[in-house]
């Protein structure tokens, strides 16, 4: 697969990644992001496993997997491997807290189930996806099919109760078709516009909607973001905030 970045936006990609490559060592446990960045970031590692290093992966997603496995790299059970070393994803959003939004792919459960497993959490964005209120792209919830027109109404209520309003919530297509997860869960977008602040509150309420399975907001999990811009790349470490 060629790892030639092919616009501007992929080759920030391309830096973000291939300063993640770098956070890798022989031995470590690894969780495998999904999404463009990750993919680039597992397309160099790939790289370095056909030189000698030597990792296990756990895969976020299907589709890493497969891609992982293209490329030679091991893979493991979360169940047997956690805690992981590190984990190594993307992201749709950031702010300068080092909460996140996840899930514009789809994999925000697994991806979020990895990231806790994991003792280092590193986050790959280009500069346009660091802000200062997140919520211009649509937060992501994986709920149960059942019912989920209910759910959704319930999830709107809520986060009407949190002071947003009325947020559209849009039920996620593919192809002309409901949009399914790997778990066979849908998948709703939430425009909030880019107004979110309490993060943490609104992650907790949305959490305690029956039916929904997972919300893409990951609040005190990142320990670090690597953010490319033509500039140069940022590294911003938890430590670093005050929010440790
Ligand atoms: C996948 O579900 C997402 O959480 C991705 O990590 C996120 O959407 C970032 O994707 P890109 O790297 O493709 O922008």
């Amino acid at each position: 697969m060629s790892t030639t970045p092919s616009t501007d936006i992929d080759h920030l990609k391309h830096q973000a990644a291939a300063r993640a490559v770098d956070y890798v060592t022989s031995g470590m446990k690894v969780g495998l992001g999904s999404g463009s960045t990750s993919e680039a970031f597992i397309n160099l590692l790939g790289a370095r496993v056909r030189g000698g290093l030597d990792i296990i992966g756990v895969p976020t997603s299907e589709r890493t997997a497969q891609l992982a496995r293209s490329l030679g790299i091991a893979l493991g059970n979360l169940n047997d491997l956690a805690p992981l070393d590190l984990d190594i994803d993307g992201a749709d959003e950031a702010d300068y807290a080092l909460d996140l939004i996840k899930g514009g792919g789809g994999a925000l459960l697994r991806e979020k189930i990895v990231a806790a497993s994991a003792k280092k959490f590193i986050v790959m964005i280009h500069g346009p996806k660091l802000v200062e209120k997140m919520g211009a792209f649509p937060l992501p919830l994986e709920v149960i099919e059942f019912g989920h027109g209910e759910t959704a109404k319930r999830i709107a209520a809520v986060v009407k109760s949190q002071g947003y309003g009325d947020v559209p919530l849009v039920l996620r297509r593919k192809n002309d078709a409901v949009y399914k997860t790997d778990n066979g869960n849908v998948i709703y977008d939430a425009a909030f516009g880019p107004v979110m602040s309490a993060t943490a509150k609104l992650a907790t309420a949305l959490s305690c909607v029956p039916g929904v399975v997972e919300h893409g907001l990951y609040i005190g999990i990142a320990s670090t973001l690597i953010v490319a811009r033509p500039e140069g790349i940022e590294i911003i470490d938890r430590s670093a905030t005050g929010k440790v």
